[in-house]
């Protein structure tokens, strides 16, 4: 004598397993498709400083002259800059048209924000992290940066700009 167990599954209950591998089938290519085709990165903590001597050991990056635009090779740059209570070093950076710029950014007080205008450069910059991001400006003309994170009195005149030259 054999017993048949068959596992019953209402077909309610099916249609919702259904949808939701479906849903995640969705999602992962979504995510697959800004990541690898689009570009879409997310702010990598890059490293960790000290806040206090960030901008005063000569050895720093963001210390002084150091702080800026560094071309590495034609057409790709690194910049370094220095948010602090109520301005970004440098505020102005001028690249041709076509170039890949890779942000360092860091504070030496308070949170801060770096958000360059038309592009994906959106960061959060926290004293003793360092935020990287890169992106590619291929249309000349004047791209502000703003701090979009409140950050005190000076907070609205915190801004800068990339220039794109043609
Ligand atoms: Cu710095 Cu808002």
């Amino acid at each position: 004598m054999t017993t048949k167990t068959s596992m019953h599954i209402d077909p309610y209950e099916r249609t919702w397993m259904i949808v939701s591998v479906v849903l995640l089938l969705v999602f992962l290519t979504a995510v697959s498709v800004a990541g690898f085709a689009m570009g879409i990165q997310l702010p990598n903590p890059e490293r960790r400083v000290d806040p206090q001597t960030v901008a005063t050991d000569p050895d720093s990056p963001w210390y002084k002259d150091n702080v800026g635009l560094r071309e590495l090779a034609p057409g790709k740059y690194e910049a370094y800059i220095l948010a602090q209570a109520w301005q970004f070093t440098p505020n102005e950076i001028t690249v041709p048209a076509g170039s890949r710029i890779t942000f360092y950014v860091t504070s030496r007080d308070l949170q801060h924000g770096f958000k360059l205008e038309n592009t994906n450069v959106n960061m959060m910059i926290i004293p003793g992290q360092v935020s990287k991001l890169s992106v590619t400006l291929d249309t000349p003309g004047e791209y502000n940066f703003i701090c979009h994170e409140y950050c005190g009195t000076g907070h609205a005149i915190m801004f800068g700009k990339v220039i794109v030259t043609p």
